[in-house]
């Protein structure tokens, strides 16, 4: 299994491996950096330098997109209510917990994995498509029931901000010229 020109064989299939996909928000591991490039050369065994970049580019910027935008602001949002003893100590004892409980375990987990291993329906329909569902019609109104302030904060990026304050004409009609050229003769039932 993986041997290459350069490196022995291994049974450890996480040898290589560079992020934790796992934890509420993911961490890159020790040795990441040895350990992508080992990767990369198992790779370009078979492949061009330009589609393995473009693989590791689209997997780093996609779970740099959960963390930042759900993972992080989620966490922080659950360890303020609960300093705030806004929630019980006691687990799942309460909505919001299995709310964010899914949130990273099933939808913000299956959009990491979809994207380590190239499965877009994964990634898109069964992962973030539901991330953002969740984040803004169950989660942030339960944060937001318990502490106005919090759920401010939770939604403070940038990113967020279109959710208070909606979009203007010129941003919804840029948003669709987006699509339309990014979709340009690939647009089916949507
Ligand atoms: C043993 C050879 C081999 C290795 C090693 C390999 N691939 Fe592939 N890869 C293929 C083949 C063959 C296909 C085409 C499969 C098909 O079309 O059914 C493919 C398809 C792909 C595609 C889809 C390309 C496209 O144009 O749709 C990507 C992306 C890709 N591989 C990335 C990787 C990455 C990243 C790695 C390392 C983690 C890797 N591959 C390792 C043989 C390999």
């Amino acid at each position: 299994m993986s041997a290459t020109n350069t490196q022995e064989v291994t049974h450890d299939v996480g040898d290589r491996i560079s992020w934790t996909l796992r934890p509420v928000i993911s961490t890159r591991l020790e040795n990441y950096e040895a350990r992508r490039k080992e990767m990369r050369r198992v790779c370009a065994s078979c492949h061009s330098e330009q589609i393995v970049e473009r693989f590791f580019t689209s997997m780093d910027q996609g779970i740099t997109l959960y963390n930042e935008k759900f993972g992080k602001p989620s966490k922080a949002a659950m360890d303020k209510l609960l300093a705030m003893k806004k929630i019980t100590p006691t687990p799942y004892d309460e909505e919001i917990e299995w709310v964010f409980y899914e949130l990273w375990h099933h939808e913000g987990r299956r959009a990491r994995h979809g994207l380590s291993k190239m499965a877009p329906d994964f990634v898109h329909w069964q992962g973030f498509y539901e991330v953002a569902k969740h984040f803004y019609t169950k989660f942030l109104p339960l944060v937001r029931e318990r502490s106005p302030q919090v759920a401010k904060e939770l939604i403070a990026q940038e990113s967020h901000r279109w959710v208070e304050k909606g979009m203007t004409k010129e941003e919804i009609a840029k948003m669709l010229e987006f699509y339309d050229k990014e979709m340009q003769g690939k647009r089916g039932g949507g």
